[in-house]
């Protein structure tokens, strides 16, 4: 089965908005795992608009699965990866303006910049994934710059799902399983992520070779609704896990 990374920079976001400590994310990360998430993602940004530096020491300590760091390519964010050691690093293109990551990394067009950082990471013990476009070209560069992983980026799908269903279930379906096999050929692990919800996240689990999704702000938002444990066992259930007694009668399912 599919495993799901819950991203949990949002928990952050709302924390922020009131400059306090409430929510906490490393309670949200707890509830995540206690409710079926497989690993804890969070997106240390250059303005550290969410997660902040202390979180990520703090969520480091009390992880008990596995820590994503997503993060721009630099020296000061490899540095922090080194110091704290998540079990997987995704390194992501960052604007300061965008409201989230619009596009993936162009891994060709940044081919020497990202070998030196990509190899100091996994000669440490860290693997490294690509956050890229599914775009052939972009694929076989991330084999070829070295990592271990690419997480395809299904924004496009997402968008296009919101247009249609039935027309995202075309072309940009078509393109990220070209990509993920493509990958996997090549030797790379097989992530995807970015716009995923209850209802499109199902076409994208046949995809081939998918190891994880990492999926943050359809969770973050429904756990304002039902609570973050129920929110994420009915994302668990949407990517095909038996619908467990625990939240079964609490809480309408939106994946069923
Ligand atoms: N994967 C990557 C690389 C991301 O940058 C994000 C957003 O931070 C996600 C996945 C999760 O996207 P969403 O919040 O839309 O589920």
């Amino acid at each position: 089965m599919v495993l799901l990374g819950v991203n949990i920079d949002h928990v952050a976001t709302v924390r922020n908005a009131r400059g306090g400590l409430l929510p906490d994310p490393v309670d949200a990360a707890r509830i995540a795992e206690a409710h079926g998430a497989d690993g804890i993602t969070v997106h240390l940004r250059e303005d550290r608009r969410h997660i902040k530096d202390m979180d990520l020491t703090r969520l480091r300590q009390s992880i008990a699965t596995r820590l994503n760091l997503e993060m721009a390519a630099t020296p000061e964010m490899v540095d922090i990866a080194l110091d704290t050691m998540p079990e997987m690093v995704t390194l992501v293109p960052e604007r300061r303006q965008e409201l989230t990551t619009e596009g993936g990394l162009d891994v060709i067009g940044q081919f020497k910049r990202l070998g030196p950082f990509v190899c100091a990471l996994q000669e440490s013990g860290i693997p490294v994934s690509l956050f890229v476009d599914p775009n052939p070209e972009q694929v076989s560069a991330s084999a070829d710059v070295g990592a271990a992983c690419i997480e395809l980026h299904t924004g496009d799908y997402a968008h296009a799902w919101h247009r249609s269903p039935n027309a995202a279930q075309q072309a940009p379906l078509r393109q990220l399983f070209e990509s993920a096999e493509l990958a996997h050929q090549l030797g790379l692990m097989v992530n995807a992520g970015h716009g995923l919800d209850y209802e499109n996240v199902k076409p994208v689990i046949a995809m081939p070779h998918l190891h994880e999704l990492n999926i943050g702000h359809s969770i973050v938002a429904h756990a304002i609704m039902v609570g973050l444990g129920d929110a994420v066992a009915q994302m668990k259930v949407a990517l095909g896990a038996p619908v467990s007694h625990q939240w079964r009668s609490e809480s309408k399912n939106p994946a069923r």
